[in-house]
């Protein structure tokens, strides 16, 4: 091979894990942006689609991944996509998933550039790339939600997504550094500016003792009749993450989980970050060391107690499960993994990964039979999935909305909700996404967890969300006397706090609306989205964007925010590494 080649095989092959590694870290709107200097900028869609050509052609003469891994990384360090350290771990780290699945990969060259550099540089999945099947069963007729008669129970629900517990984290070490992770024992510092004992507003996660802080609170501020906990578990310091260190975090934090909640039954979902390396979830079909066993199978042992045999054996080889949580409500937990634009696996075949899409219509299906209600919990929120992924679970959302009662997702870190609405006309509000914020600070966050109030047990219950709280730790506040036990404390309840009258999708609706028309209430939204600490403001385009970003309930939809003058006519998220 001419080195010329070489190269560029390098630089796509870094750019294939640079995109990896970049995505974990979390999307944010107009949020915080860590801006080193390394990017993307650098790569145009024409040279994108040069090297995957390449690159494609040379895997197929000779996969030499040592070879492709060493000019990765000198390619890394000079085009300076990364620190020099990080460059050699990341490679090392990504080079066998992110070659395997591509040799296994199907894709063409503007296909793939397309996934790497966005839609303006080619179609990743088209709209009718697959369609699941749904049963010939007519839906039943639609009837609006009613709110429950006076007196009847509401059930509390503890929602705890993106703990990101930072086994490195130092108070005192550099809140500011070179690395993409920052508040280390070994974090380069370039300045003096100490990491709090409590956490730190900067790109940093959480220390253990923050983690049981909050689980001490929740402990004794329940009772809660169950827990939802939506995953990402360990920290942002991607590029060098073991498959040991991963299942330690799995380990640890699922033990401070059940010393803490005891009894309370714990529902988990699966996030991206739980893998090594990250994003990194082949489908069921990848058989050997690659697969995702190691991690499922320990995930089904932690778990032992909180899920019945036949949830844990659809997780041990999916990651994903269902089982009944009361008389008549069901709780489906996804792995959303499989339709996430980070997950390189997909490459090998992005036609309904794992079979899940189809599982849930069987799922639902049966529930509909049985006149069970039906919770769905998972990491990644539907509104950004791959377009046909999208596209199929909101026809799903669509057919079983009389069965589905509320839908929970984490992943963005921030505090926001995706509406779904008829297919139809895509103007009757149906089913809402809540998205909850992190338990993590990252990117300049302050801690917080998320109440559901939900329509309780009895008799022909809707289970639908009634309203919900949102806690926090003011970092300020907790900071400034480190040894003093901190105070989480309420920072707002939905209901109150946006003056609404119930939390059907309607009023979710009717409050996008509103923020919309009347700015002072958009900007407490915009306030309380960032769990009250805000670094940048929102004006014009900003708020259009994450408007737009609340209607979307699937993804690469331009008719869903027509009538904002949306200007780039889909929900964009901006990444915060890219
Ligand atoms: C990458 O792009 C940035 C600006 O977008 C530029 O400053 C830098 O010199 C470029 N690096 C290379 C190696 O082209
Ligand atoms: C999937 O369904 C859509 C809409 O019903 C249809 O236009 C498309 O052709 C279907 N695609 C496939 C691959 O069957
Ligand atoms: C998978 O197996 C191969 C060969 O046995 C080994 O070289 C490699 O390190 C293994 N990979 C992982 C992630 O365990
Ligand atoms: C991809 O997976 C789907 C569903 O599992 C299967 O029907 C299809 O044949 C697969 N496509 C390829 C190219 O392997
Ligand atoms: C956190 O505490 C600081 C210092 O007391 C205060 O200025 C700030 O408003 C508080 N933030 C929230 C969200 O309550
Ligand atoms: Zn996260
Ligand atoms: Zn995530």
């Amino acid at each position: 091979m001419a080195s010329r080649t070489v190269s560029s095989l390098g630089g796509l092959f870094l750019l294939l894990i640079a995109w990896s590694y970049s995505s974990a870290v979390p999307l944010s709107h107009q949020g915080p942006r860590l801006d080193l200097g390394y990017g993307w900028s650098n790569i145009t869609c024409t040279t994108c689609k040069a090297l995957v050509l390449a690159l494609d052609i040379s895997l197929q003469v000779e996969s030499n991944m040592d070879l492709v891994a060493e000019v990765a990384v000198k390619v890394c360090k000079t085009l300076h996509l990364a620190e020099a350290d990080i460059c050699q771990q990341a490679v090392q780290l990504f080079k066998q998933d992110v070659i395997t699945a591509w040799v296994m990969s199907v894709l063409r060259p503007s296909e793939v550039c397309g996934l790497l550099l966005g839609t303006d540089c080619g179609h990743w999945d088209i709209g009718s790339d697959w369609n699941i099947t749904l049963p010939p069963v007519p839906k039943p007729p639609i009837q609006p939600p009613v709110p429950p008669p006076p007196g009847s129970p509401t059930s509390r629900v503890l929602f705890l997504t993106d703990i990101h517990w930072d086994h490195s984290y130092a108070p005192g070490a550099p809140a500011t550094c070179k690395e993409p992770l920052c508040c280390r024992s070994q974090s380069s510092s370039d300045g003096h500016n100490p990491a709090g004992y409590w956490g730190e507003y900067s790109t940093c996660d959480l220390p253990l003792h923050t983690i049981q802080s909050l689980l001490q609170h929740v402990a004794s501020n329940g009772p809660f009749d169950r827990v939802y906990w939506t995953g990402d578990i360990p920290a942002h310091n991607v590029w060098e993450q073991t498959r040991t260190q991963q299942l330690d975090a799995l380990r640890t934090i699922t033990g401070l989980i059940r010393k803490y909640l005891g009894p309370v039954p714990v529902y988990p979902a699966v996030g991206n970050h739980e893998s090594a390396p990250v994003n990194s979830f082949p489908p069921p079909s990848v058989y050997g060391n690659l697969s995702s066993h190691w991690l499922y199978h320990a995930m089904a042992q932690e778990w032992e107690e909180w899920l019945p045999t036949p949830a844990l054996e659809t997780l041990r080889t999916s990651g994903f499960y269902t089982t009944k949580i009361a008389p008549n409500l069901r709780l489906v937990s996804l792995n959303m993994n499989f339709c996430a634009t980070e997950n390189f696996w997909l490459m090998v075949n992005y036609t309904d990964p794992a079979g899940q899409l189809q599982w849930l219509v069987g799922v639902l299906q049966e529930a509909e039979n049985n006149h069970e209600k039906v919770h769905i919990i998972g990491h990644i929120p539907p509104g950004i999935c791959l377009k046909s992924w999208s596209w199929n679970y909101y026809r799903i959302v669509n057919r079983y909305e009389a069965t589905i009662a509320a839908q929970f997702f984490g992943h963005t870190h921030l505090d926001e909700f995706e509406i779904f609405y008829d297919e139809e006309t895509l103007s009757r509000p149906l089913s809402v996404a809540f998205i909850a914020p992190s338990v993590t600070t990252f990117i300049n966050l302050n801690p917080g967890f998320r109440v559901y109030l939900v329509d309780g047990e009895y008799p022909d219950s809707s289970h639908m969300v009634l309203d919900h709280e949102t806690y926090i730790l003011n970092l300020t506040e907790a900071n400034k006397m480190p040894s003093v036990a901190p105070q989480w404390t309420l920072l707002y309840s939905a209901l109150d706090t946006y003056g609404m009258k119930s939390s059907y999708p309607s009023d979710w609706d009717q409050l996008v609306q509103r923020f919309f028309w009347d700015d002072r209430l958009f900007q407490i939204f915009w306030f309380l989205h960032h769990k009250g600490h805000v670094s940048e403001v929102c004006e014009e385009a900003c708020k259009t964007d994450l408007l737009c970003i609340l209607r979307t309930g699937r993804s690469n939809d331009p008719q869903l925010c027509k009538d904002l003058n949306h200007k780039g006519k889909t929900a964009k998220r901006r990444k915060s590494l890219c």
